[in-house]
């Protein structure tokens, strides 16, 4: 005969059990370090070497995909203010799209020295380098064959209490691109739970050399593909600027940024005055600005707000400056899922040392020497409100 009172009480240990289940389960789900960074082949550049794509998913089903040609964001969705997702960066859907001309070093890490080299020539310690020219007469972003953007890194996923990320190394041959020294380089990307994409930096070399890395991602907060960033409102936490002649190659001048197109110390859309640069160098925004906060420590340099979908990026940096670029070269190439890039669809905010640093002595100094270690932070955080 089945006793009542003990059926009940089974059922109610049973009940117990499962929801302690359902908890502890739940707990784990939504603890940070549950979900693993998923691996796979993403494709082969032209040389043959295969390219890895790291999946990582935050406790709030943000998404970030990384790749391993570049050290290169690829993905970032991010809920809008209702909830719905969209990838918000630049990028293409094969390794083919990435080593074509489309390509504007979109989402890469950039280097050796980021930004521009005036006449593709420096002096450390009274010997010159020469290095090929890639921007009428001046080296862009690290050069033309083997600069950080195109080379294939070694990454090393991994799941820490702070986030999951992905950990990417290179090492540069002395002489890469015309850079001295053998340069050991760490690109360690952390996604954490309040939706904060952390990109720390840091290098060693065995001779003087320059470097100044930033990450080169594009930003529609509307979704990339978006027609436009023009109505997207931006804050630089920057009283200067510095102007660029007709090569894009700055003066050496720090100039004030009030009452001219380049005051954004409170939010503008950059809209607003962008026109009045058609005709300047750059053809619209592509300038570094100087951040006001240059203590190394991490502090808030730009803000972006999109009122359609509600996102709002926050961009924090231990680096002095912030390069503004607007898309002015983006012609309506294909990326990711067939959507085109229009001129000013994107943009981009990278932080970085001053462009051509290592040849204005005013400038913040750009040369890591042996026995010491280039560091660098930067935060990119999307909320929506
Ligand atoms: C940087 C430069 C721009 C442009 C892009 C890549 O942001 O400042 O002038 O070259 O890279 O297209």
């Amino acid at each position: 005969m089945i006793n009542k009172q003990a059926m009940d009480k089974h059922s109610w240990v049973r009940v117990s059990c499962s929801a302690a289940m359902t908890f502890v389960l739940t707990m784990i789900c939504v603890s940070s370090s549950w979900a693993e960074v998923k691996v796979k082949d993403f494709g082969k550049t032209a040389n043959g070497e295969t390219v890895k794509e790291y999946t990582i998913t935050n406790a709030k089903g943000v998404v970030v995909k990384l790749l391993s040609r570049g050290a290169t964001l690829s993905e970032w969705h991010v809920p809008d203010k209702n909830g719905k997702m969209d990838d918000v960066v630049f990028g293409f859907d094969d390794v083919a799209g990435y080593e074509s001309k489309a390509n504007g070093y979109f989402g890469a890490t950039a280097g050796r020295v980021a930004n521009r080299i005036a006449g593709g020539k420096f002096k450390i310690d009274g010997k010159e380098y020469t290095l090929a020219k890639n921007d009428g007469p001046n080296t862009l972003h690290g050069g033309v064959k083997r600069s950080l953007d195109k080379v294939v890194w070694i990454g090393q996923p991994f799941e820490r209490p702070e986030g999951q990320g992905v950990s990417f190394k290179y090492v540069s041959p002395d002489g890469e691109e015309g850079f001295p020294g053998t340069l050991a380089i760490r690109v360690t990307y952390t996604l954490t739970d309040k939706n904060e994409l952390r990109i720390d930096y840091d290098a060693t070399t065995d001779k003087p050399t320059p470097i100044n890395l930033t990450n080169h991602a594009y930003f529609n907060l509307s979704g990339a593909g978006s027609p436009t960033i023009l109505d997207h409102e931006l804050m630089l936490a920057a009283d200067h600027f510095t102007p660029i002649d007709d090569t894009l190659i700055p003066t050496g001048e720090i100039a004030p940024v009030a009452g001219t197109p380049f005051d954004f110390r409170e939010f503008h859309k950059i809209r607003e005055r962008v026109d009045q640069l058609n005709d300047k160098p750059g053809k619209g925004y592509d300038h570094n600005f100087v951040l006001n906060n240059q203590t190394g420590k991490l502090a808030l340099a730009a803000k972006v707000k999109d009122a359609k979908s509600g996102r709002v990026l926050s961009v924090y940096t231990t680096e002095p400056g912030i390069q503004f670029y607007g898309g002015n070269f983006l012609d309506g190439a294909k990326g990711k899922g067939g959507k085109s890039y229009a001129h000013r669809s994107g943009l981009c905010l990278e932080t970085q040392h001053y462009p051509d640093s290592i040849n204005q002595p005013k400038f913040p100094p750009v040369i890591l020497r042996p026995g010491k270690t280039y560091k660098h932070t930067t935060v990119y955080q999307i909320t929506a409100e």
